[in-house]
């Protein structure tokens, strides 16, 4: 949730800034901005709507080539989406620009004491305080450095800062707390972003930054320490994809590409998880031993959106192989309902992006309360796997479409190896069983692979189904969350109506919508669980007698099912636990090529952004 970006080095820093505020737009894009400082002077651009509109204001008035710059893509949060309140802020003398990512609680206050003192805002904003609290105090202390630390320790919430001044060439400036920050270290350059992507093209080395952090670049030289102005440890790391996993590569969107690179995705999320004994290992277990897993009496799941759909369809798992009570909360309500939580609860933690703020927020609060926590995470360096106890990397590579795809499907097998260790942990299954699964979660990509090579069907279900305004999801057991995420996916993208249910509430209230002709995904268990399979196959008929047109996902040879359906998608057969991966992906398919059809931007939908860090 807002792209920011500085750097410092011989390129044409516009140039360098624009290109990596094309890569973070998935952050948000209600503005965006550019600040330089070329021959002494501070120069900056500014423009609400995407950075298309930023680029062409650029070619309209250009500002000055220079060597050193900030730059920001915006989702609004205090102040609409308007020229003035886009980023870079600068301070009253023009000498001083920021740009910010989070939001400042306190910023009434400090504002009405700037203002006390003779400053002029121009803006709605929270962040426009920080400009010139940085220009104050810049002056009072005549380097970038201790200034960004005097600043921040005013400041309360959450922020990541990025300043620049037209008094101090060649250095840039930022401070973070409670946002993503991470420094590319380059050859006779730096870079600052909120995320990798940005300077991918010129540099995989990273250093992550750590809560209450700053950090000075300038082309040869990094510093960063604490807010009390104490050099700080930092961690560095390789990134160890490249610039083709973050670009589109010959297809329309990145969601579409993503949902074609699910079966790599997976099959990497998979690798390596044994030892030569065919024991299950996760490496990344580092603070959590195999006797805490034992003592632990209850697992608590926290997550957002999509993520947190995936772990619903954990709890199935999880509850079954580990017969240990497993509770799945959204994470937005998790700390304020004062949650039971002790040193034998395990708070496992979901979210791709790594930086989710109502996420954050839970685990610390699990934390605070005793509890161990293992986060299942696709972003390396990012702030919930650093602030866990253990952390299970999903190996999907970047996702860049705001609609997570590839991220639900890693999210859940990463989760199924968790149950899995954890039944393998405390005795509740010999590793003969356990092989016997991850076996079959082995053939999983390849499963999603024979129905991504069966998009066209898909497609032209959409197509025909483009008119419609009104769609309506049910499952049972596992099928319930695959329900429920094939609703998020429409809404997302698609902008229609969709509702997800658990095919036995139906009759409870949500049957009374269902007109003629509105499309109903029902998702059928596969064979093997039939009693769970029938009451679906009952449900069907009750769709269909009030006129709805079931449009049914069921394993290919159940022809009892398919006889059914007024609309058939097929599925290969898995077991009922593992049917979500294979059912998730013709919904993903559908809602991608609804919304296309549509003309909706798939990979910027309205009003969202990927990485939210604000609660
Ligand atoms: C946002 C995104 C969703 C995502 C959710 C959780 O709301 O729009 O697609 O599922 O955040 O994100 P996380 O990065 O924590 O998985």
């Amino acid at each position: 949730m807002c792209g920011i970006i500085g750097y410092v080095g011989p390129q044409d820093a516009q140039q360098v800034i624009l290109d990596g505020l094309a890569r973070m737009e998935y952050r948000g894009y209600d503005s965006a901005g550019v600040a330089v400082v070329a021959d002494g002077r501070l120069a900056w651009a500014k423009k609400a709507g995407k950075l298309a509109n930023l680029r062409s204001e650029l070619e309209i008035a250009p500002i000055p080539k220079a060597h050193q710059g900030i730059g920001h893509t915006r989702w609004a949060t205090h102040g609409a989406p308007v020229d003035v309140n886009a980023h870079p802020h600068v301070s009253n003398d023009a000498a001083v620009a920021i740009v910010h990512n989070g939001i400042i609680e306190n910023f009434a206050e400090l504002r009405a004491e700037l203002e006390a003192s003779g400053v002029t805002f121009t803006s709605e904003t929270d962040s426009e305080v920080a400009a010139h609290l940085l220009s104050r105090e810049l002056a009072r202390t005549g380097e970038l450095l201790p200034a960004i630390c005097a600043v921040a320790d005013l400041l309360s919430g959450a922020f990541t800062l990025v300043g620049i001044t037209a008094d101090k060439p060649g250095e840039v400036v930022a401070a973070r707390r409670n946002s993503p920050l991470v420094v590319g270290v380059g050859q006779g350059e730096n870079f600052l972003a909120s995320d990798v992507l940005a300077f991918i093209a010129h540099t995989r080395e990273v250093i992550e930054l750590g809560q209450d952090q700053a950090v000075l670049i300038t082309p040869t030289r990094i510093t960063v320490t604490n807010f009390d102005g104490t050099p700080a440890e930092t961690n560095t790391y390789h990134v160890d994809w490249d610039t083709s996993a973050a670009e589109k590569g010959g297809y329309d969107w990145f969601m579409r590409k993503e949902i074609f690179e699910q079966p790599k995705a997976v099959a990497d999320t998979l690798l390596g998880r044994y030892n030569a004994r065919r024991e299950l290992v996760l490496d990344e277990m580092r603070g959590i031993s195999p006797e805490d897993l034992r003592r632990i009496n209850k697992i608590v799941i926290v997550a957002c959106g999509t993520a947190y759909y995936a772990g619903m369809v954990a709890k199935y798992a999880v509850e079954h192989w580990t017969r240990v009570p497993c509770e799945v909360e959204v994470a937005s309500e998790f700390r304020y309902r004062d949650p039971i939580i002790d040193p034998q609860t395990l708070c496992v933690t979901i979210s791709q992006s790594g930086e989710t703020a109502d996420t954050l927020m839970a685990i610390r609060h699990a934390r605070e309360q005793g509890a161990k926590v293992i986060a299942i995470c696709n972003t390396n360096g990012s702030t919930i796997p650093r602030e866990s106890d253990a952390v299970i990397y999903t190996h999907a590579g970047p996702e860049i479409g705001v609609a997570s795809t590839k991220g639900f499907l890693t999210q859940v097998a990463a989760c199924y190896l968790l149950g899995l260790y954890l039944a393998q942990v405390r005795g509740m299954k010999y590793s003969d069983e356990i092989f016997t699964i991850t076996n079959e979660l082995e053939r999983v990509p390849g499963l999603v692979q024979e129905l991504l090579d069966r998009a066209e069907e898909i497609y032209d279900l959409a197509h025909q189904l483009a008119g419609q305004k009104h769609f309506i999801f049910l499952g049972r057991h596992v099928g319930y969350p695959v329900a429920l995420e094939g609703a998020l996916k429409l809404k997302e993208i698609a902008y229609q109506h969709a509702e997800g249910f658990a095919a036995g509430e139906l009759k409870h209230g949500p049957i009374a919508i269902i007109e003629p002709g509105m499309p109903v995904f029902i998702i059928v268990p596969p064979s093997g669980r039939d009693q769970l399979r029938d009451k679906v196959l009952s449900n069907i008929q009750e769709v269909q007698a009030r006129g709805g047109r079931a449009i049914v996902l069921v394993e290919a040879g159940d022809q009892e099912a398919a006889n059914r359906a007024d609309q058939l998608i097929e599925l290969p057969h898995v077991s009922t636990l593992l049917q979500p991966l294979v059912a998730t992906v013709p919904l993903q398919l559908f809602a991608c090529e609804l919304a296309a059809t549509l003309g909706h931007d798939v990979d910027q939908p309205r009003n969202l952004a990927k990485s939210v860090t604000v609660e």
